[in-house]
């Protein structure tokens, strides 16, 4: 039984030498003998997943850098942020007051703060109300809120989330 097997491939796929040597070598092992029914298998498989495995990966690469799939209307990643942790809940994006102040048009702007100081809406700026958010409280704004809201998101540990955040609010114009 077992020579049939052996010879059988042997004669027929003389065009792979190593398929044919491989079984036949390992045959007199019990263990072993698997070898010769994988043997066809192992030669189509490497070829399949290569394909299938590269755009993949070219899409995870492209994926962190910029999005992948080709859909303009995806949101950035800091829009992507900006409902995840949350913060679409007290901040309009359309002028609207809510719980916080709106973003539109917020970078750049002149934003007086609890006590009457005012301060210009740099990066630094809104990165800092990101952060600390009671550090400086915009004038009619209750301080805490939105402190308790997303500690829960720990931001002081993901400064690239926030880098995003601002450069979201910077392109709500
Ligand atoms: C529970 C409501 C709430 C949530 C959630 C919240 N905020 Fe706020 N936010 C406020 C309030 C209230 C203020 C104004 C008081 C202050 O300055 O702390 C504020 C202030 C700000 C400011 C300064 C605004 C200005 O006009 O100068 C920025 C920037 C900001 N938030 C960003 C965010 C971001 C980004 C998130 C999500 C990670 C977020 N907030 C989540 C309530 C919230």
């Amino acid at each position: 039984m077992d020579e049939d097997r052996v010879s059988a491939p042997a004669s027929e796929t003389s065009f792979l030498p190593s398929a044919t040597d491989r079984p036949a070598a390992t045959l007199t092992g019990p263990p072993r003998t698997p070898w010769a029914r994988r043997q066809p298998v192992f030669v189509g498989s490497p070829a399949m997943p290569v394909p299938r495995l590269v755009p993949a990966a070219l899409c995870a690469v492209a994926l962190a850098a910029a999005g992948c799939g080709g859909s303009e209307s995806a949101a950035s990643p800091g829009e992507q942020a900006y409902r995840q942790f949350a913060c679409a809940g007290c901040h309009s994006l359309d002028g609207s007051d809510g719980t916080g102040p709106t973003f539109k048009g917020l970078a750049g702007r002149t934003v007086t703060l609890e006590g009457g100081k005012q301060v210009t809406a740099t990066p630094a700026y809104l990165e800092r109300a990101i952060i600390e958010p009671d550090a400086e409280v915009v004038e009619g704004y209750n301080p805490g809120l939105m402190t308790a809201a997303i500690a829960g998101f720990d931001l002081p540990q993901k400064p690239e989330d926030v880098r995003e955040l601002v450069r979201f609010i910077q392109s709500v114009k």
